[in-house]
């Protein structure tokens, strides 16, 4: 008998690879009981799958907690299909309208330019915590440069800073992870008072316009965007910029020292991060619905169905990556993984998050050239389907 995906087993969360390995070979169409989902894990068919939205479509593909109870329902009243007209979450023709929209604040030049700020981020959190010569990289050194970039894109004062990391971690929680009906009415608390504060950011900046993210997309009230998908969008990237980078980095930084491939030469920096994000991905995957019967290697996917693209998997396809579960730091083309996805909903924030890994590895590698782990530790990651984050990664230097 096959195993099957789940969240809750150590092994799974560790280390899925064997697993994977196995039904790449064995069953590329997969039924998982445990998600309620069709998972594909071969790189050709995953990346098939993102470049046919007609008949994967995204469509309310985002809200895989579909556990909510009927009290959490009632509390959230309207807002209870949450991000119903997220990017991530509509098909075209709604899709291109609003990528039109959001692709106009991540041009090549606006991200470039964040560079030099994120640099001085990092730099200004490493003459606090360097004398220390020991840290927890994930709270105290992988977040805070990308909270308060992400802050500073979006027009979020830097005095709010500190609750609408936590509030954005609430819906994350309530609308991506499945949760007890009792932490469910938390959360939904903590979610209902970030909404308003979006609402009332959205409001100052009708008034007042500045050089922000949430100015840019408030203008385009009325002409192309509504105010619902304006308030599902920024709320949406302060989630981007605050969890998915800095988790990354984390998986980064552990990988690299695990290597003993600390501090990355310069010249291997860019390579060297993509390399990281294919065998340590901070994304694990897409959920998609079949539009229609799909059939494919022998299964039929019926309509309606959810189906998993696991990037996670494709990234370790051995036809594309040859002997995938090895770091190569200078591996030829570990910039074909996946794990921004791929298609008309490729990640629209991926040039700045490469940017982001790439100068957080430089700028660290120059300060804390000695960094090591600190023994004795467990490593354990986040349990979660859809990204991959570590809990805490003791440092010394
Ligand atoms: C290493 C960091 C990141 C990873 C691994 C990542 C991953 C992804 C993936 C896999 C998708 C595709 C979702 C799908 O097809 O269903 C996506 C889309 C998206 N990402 Fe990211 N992301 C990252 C950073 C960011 C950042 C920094 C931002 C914004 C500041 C961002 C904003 C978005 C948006 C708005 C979309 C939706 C695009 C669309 O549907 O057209 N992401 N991301």
């Amino acid at each position: 008998m096959i195993e099957d995906f789940d969240v809750g087993a150590d092994w799974h969360v560790a280390d899925p690879y064997p697993f994977l390995a196995g039904l790449r070979e064995r069953a590329p169409v997969f039924r998982s009981e445990h998600l309620g989902a069709y998972v594909l894990t071969r790189y050709a068919d995953v990346r098939a799958a993102y470049g046919d939205p007609r008949r994967f479509s995204s469509r309310g593909s985002l809200t895989i907690s579909r556990s909510l109870t009927q009290e959490t329902r009632e509390k959230l009243g309207e807002h209870g299909s949450f991000l119903s007209s997220f990017v991530a979450n509509v098909d075209p023709p709604d899709h291109t309208r609003l990528r039109r929209s959001v692709s106009r604040a991540f041009t090549p030049r606006a991200v470039a330019a964040m560079e030099q700020r994120f640099r001085q981020l990092n730099e200004d959190l490493l003459d606090r915590v360097a004398p220390r010569g020991r840290a927890d990289f994930v709270s105290e050194i992988g977040h805070e440069p990308s909270v308060k970039l992400t802050a500073r894109f979006i027009g979020v004062p830097a005095a709010d800073e500190a609750f609408v990391q936590a509030r954005v971690k609430d819906w994350f929680q309530l609308f991506l992870s499945p949760q007890p009906p009792r932490r469910q009415l938390e959360l939904a608390d903590g979610f209902l008072t970030y909404l308003d504060y979006v609402d009332r950011l959205v409001a100052a900046r009708a008034k007042d316009p500045q050089d922000d993210f949430t100015s840019l997309m408030t203008a385009l009230i009325g002409v192309e965007l509504s105010h619902r998908e304006v308030v599902e969008l920024i709320s949406t990237i302060l989630l981007g910029g605050n969890d998915t980078v800095p988790n990354q980095l984390g998986n980064t930084v552990l990988r690299l020292l695990r290597e003993g491939a600390w501090p990355v030469p310069p010249e291997l920096v860019a390579n060297a991060s993509e390399e990281c994000m294919r065998i340590d991905g901070a994304s694990l995957g897409s959920f998609r619905y079949a539009a229609e019967d799909v059939s494919l290697h022998g299964v039929t996917i019926p309509r309606g169905a959810l189906v998993l693209l696991s990037t996670d998997s494709a990234a370790h396809d051995g036809t594309v990556f040859p002997d995938p579960g090895r770091f190569v730091i200078d591996r030829p083309n570990a910039a074909e993984h996946l794990v921004f996805g791929y298609g008309i909903h490729f990640c629209v924030g991926a040039a700045l998050g490469r940017l982001q890994l790439r100068t957080a590895l430089e700028v660290l590698g120059g300060r804390l050239p000695g960094l090591r782990l600190a023994p004795g530790q467990d490593i354990a990651y986040r349990r979660s389907i859809v990204g991959r984050g570590l809990t805490s990664l003791l440092v010394e230097w």
